[in-house]
């Protein structure tokens, strides 16, 4: 069974950034910015802004934290937006979720302008990922992808499912695997036998926070196995995917954590790059 590195894989990529963002500060005398906003003080957003910044300044970027209190009126966070999509030196724009009830989420990414919408999360990148056009996508299945690529280049006709059918991840990732001549399955909480979905895939991607969901009798022998999952429980850090029994099946499996979460990150910065350089042509 092949461990799926992402940790390592996340550092190799974020190397290859860092690479060329001393290339483009060379060309453009100027270097990609990233701002995220973080909007009250829930311990997993506070976590996951900090490894960003951490993450974004190792490779050179620009990056600022924009910090607003839960009680933050909508108008405040939407006028820097504004203000936010207007300033040259800003590359890319994240407003990290979840959001405060009272502020309206889609109303806030359809504030970031698409060109500057690192997330991949307004109307336009979904519908030009959709439509196969150049967009922004997702920081997550994004990863996700990379890694699936790196175990097998040549995705034309496989069977992939999804388990989980969010915006976040499950359908851009079954935008990206279609777009990879895959045959995709996206499967939810009302779909009627998932296990012989998944028995009939020749990979998996479990993103629906249910501890340890996948187990061995639902892999097929050689399957590739992407587990997005993060679930708090009484032992630890688990993902969707049982790993032990699963890893004694799959062909590839990546871990929880040290999987999917560091490709995520460094998906990120990638996106943020991506960004700077489409708003220089
Ligand atoms: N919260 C959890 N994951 C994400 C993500 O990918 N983007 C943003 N903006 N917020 C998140």
């Amino acid at each position: 069974m092949i461990l799926i590195d992402g940790k390592k894989i996340a550092a190799e990529l974020r190397e290859e950034l860092r690479q060329e963002v001393v290339g483009l500060k060379a060309k453009h005398s100027k270097i990609p910015g990233l701002t995220v906003i973080l909007i009250g003080d829930m311990a997993p957003s506070q976590i996951y802004v900090r490894m960003k910044e951490k993450a974004a300044n190792e490779v050179g970027l620009k990056s600022e934290v924009i910090r607003y209190p839960e009680a933050v009126e909508e108008k405040t966070v939407l006028d820097k937006i504004n203000e936010l999509n207007k300033d040259e030196n800003i590359s890319g724009i994240l407003v990290q979720l979840p959001l405060p009830k009272h502020i309206d989420k889609q109303k806030v990414i359809e504030t970031i302008l698409p060109g500057k919408d690192v997330d991949g999360f307004h109307p336009m990148n979904v519908g030009n990922l959709s439509s196969g056009y150049e967009s922004s996508v997702p920081c997550t299945p994004l990863g996700c992808y990379l890694m699936i690529k790196k175990i097998e280049p040549n995705l034309s006709g496989k069977k992939a499912v999804m388990i989980g059918r969010s915006n976040l991840n499950g359908k851009p990732m079954a935008q990206l695997l279609l777009k990879e001549n895959c045959t995709v399955t996206i499967t939810h909480s009302k779909t009627k036998d998932l296990k012989a979905e998944c028995l009939e895939a020749d990979i998996i991607v479990a993103a629906v926070g249910i501890p340890e969901l996948v187990k061995a009798d639902w892999v097929k022998k050689d399957a590739i196995v992407i587990d997005v999952g993060i679930n708090k429980t009484e032992n630890g850090i688990v993902g969707d995917v049982a790993f032990d029994e699963v890893s004694k099946v799959a062909r590839a499996l990546t871990p929880v954590p040290g999987g999917v979460g560091p490709m995520t990150i460094a998906c990120l910065l990638k996106n943020t790059i991506e960004c700077f350089k489409r708003s220089q042509k």
